[in-house]
């Protein structure tokens, strides 16, 4: 549990607030990059942080994100007329560049240099890895460019869909953190192998051995954890997971173990603050070996996840969502799945955004299987006390780089750490071992 202080000190990111300006130190995704696909199109929308932001492609191609409404009277520039490198003003044709500079204000008599003195807050950002990226925080604290692994593959092995979820990010990425809910909230009722919308299949090493032990150490980017499933004499079964701060999580996601043919594909996630109620979900798949992203099998993949295009409305909310209570069935929840939601990621999301808007962890009781999680909100208190006093925080420099979560037999008595080191972190030393 954490106290209502604490609870209040990790879960509000607007500006000003100390986890705000924990996160306004790095490089967040704003948009993906197929929502700004060509010069002088449409502006978006974009809520980081708490802020209520515009993003648009000029003439020349650069993306600009600046603060939504206009200098003048305070009109959305999501309105605006994306033209000759500029987004104008609709209500009296103000018009600002990318830096958000005030560039023209027609309304002003001729020869005025008023404009000289009108901006927009504006952020830097950059392209990378399918998303626009951006940079909220201090000028002279800018981080390296976010090369996860994902970002640097070609496009052809990537895969990325976002989702909007109705609660704050630190529930949703406590989800994320948790690998035993598993077991429970995603089960299918049925012995059907084919994986159906309302859950997975009891099969494969996971379903063998139901109750893993947690591994967690503490590294220079955030948490390097483990679920060790013992499988008698075949070893044990040792699925890996990073936890990279703030809001950043890769998890192994080799399905093939169960179906008995690997793929070399990791999946991860990003939970990212829209604002204390609202946070959007990156969720990114990747091929790091030569083939590229099978199609089909990617669609399937996100229609068993409640991902697909027919889940989602044009703004990247959920058509199951709280208002209509994920459009639950009670005779599926009897026969089909534990949950009865259909759509494995649908099922994440309302199980988190039942919890209430933001959940009061003063009240919970934690266990054995909790573990990650109580590291990550230590790790999380700690980075808001002391941003205070000029202390960076975890996972600002670029030792998430190379990151790469697998799962794999090995023998009884061999130490993960030691034996998956090169395949997980290139290289990198675990750091402290906490349990
Ligand atoms: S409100 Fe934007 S130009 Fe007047
Ligand atoms: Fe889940």
């Amino acid at each position: 549990m954490l106290t209502q202080e604490e609870n209040e000190l990790v879960t509000r990111t607007g500006p000003g607030t100390p986890m705000g300006n924990v996160m306004r130190r790095y490089w967040m995704p704003a948009v993906l990059i197929s929502e700004l696909p060509e010069a002088d199109g449409a502006p978006v929308r974009v809520r980081l942080l708490g802020e209520r932001l515009v993003a648009f492609r000029d003439t020349s191609g650069k993306v600009g994100l600046v603060e939504e409404f206009c200098a003048h009277r305070r009109a959305s520039l999501f309105l605006g007329r994306n033209e000759e490198n500029g987004l104008r003003c609709v209500y009296h044709g103000w018009k600002y560049d990318v830096n958000g500079k005030c560039l023209e204000t027609p309304t002003e008599p001729a020869g005025s240099n008023f404009k000289d003195k009108i901006r927009l807050k504006a952020y830097p950002t950059l392209e990378m890895g399918g998303l626009v990226w951006a940079y909220l925080g201090p000028k002279e604290k800018i981080p390296p460019p976010p090369k996860f692994e994902f970002t640097q593959v070609p496009d052809s092995h990537r895969y990325i869909t976002k989702t909007w979820q109705e609660c704050n990010w630190l529930q949703a990425l406590e989800g994320g953190l948790d690998s035993q809910h598993t077991s429970f909230l995603h089960k299918a009722l049925t012995s059907d192998r084919v994986r159906s919308r309302y859950g997975q299949s009891a099969t494969g090493y996971r379903a063998r051995s139901a109750t893993p032990l947690h591994d967690v150490e503490e590294t220079d980017y955030g948490l390097l954890f483990a679920g060790v499933r013992p499988l008698g004499d075949e070893g044990n079964y040792v699925r890996t997971y990073h936890f990279v701060m703030p809001f950043y999580a890769i998890r192994a996601a080799q399905q093939g173990i169960v179906a008995g043919a690997r793929r070399p594909i990791v999946a991860g996630h990003m939970w990212v603050p829209m604002d204390d109620e609202n946070c959007m979900v990156y969720d990114w798949l990747y091929s790091f070996g030569e083939a590229p992203i099978d199609q089909k099998w990617r669609e399937e993949f996100e229609w068993g996840s409640g991902r697909g295009p027919e889940d989602r409305t044009a703004d990247f909310r959920k058509v199951k969502n709280r208002q209509n209570d994920w459009m639950i069935d009670r005779k599926a929840q009897k026969t089909l799945g534990y949950t009865g939601i259909e759509g494995i990621n649908t099922q994440d999301h309302a199980i988190q955004e039942s919890m209430g808007p933001i959940v009061d962890r003063s009240q919970e009781h934690l266990g054995a299987s909790d573990k990650a999680i109580i590291a990550m909100r230590r790790m999380l208190v700690e980075a808001a006390r002391s941003i205070e006093k000029g202390i960076n925080p975890l996972g600002t420099g670029s030792e998430y780089y190379k990151l790469r979560a697998i799962d794999k037999i090995l023998p009884d008595g061999v130490r993960w750490q030691e034996a998956l080191k090169d395949e997980i972190h290139a290289g990198m030393t675990p750091g402290k071992r906490l349990a």
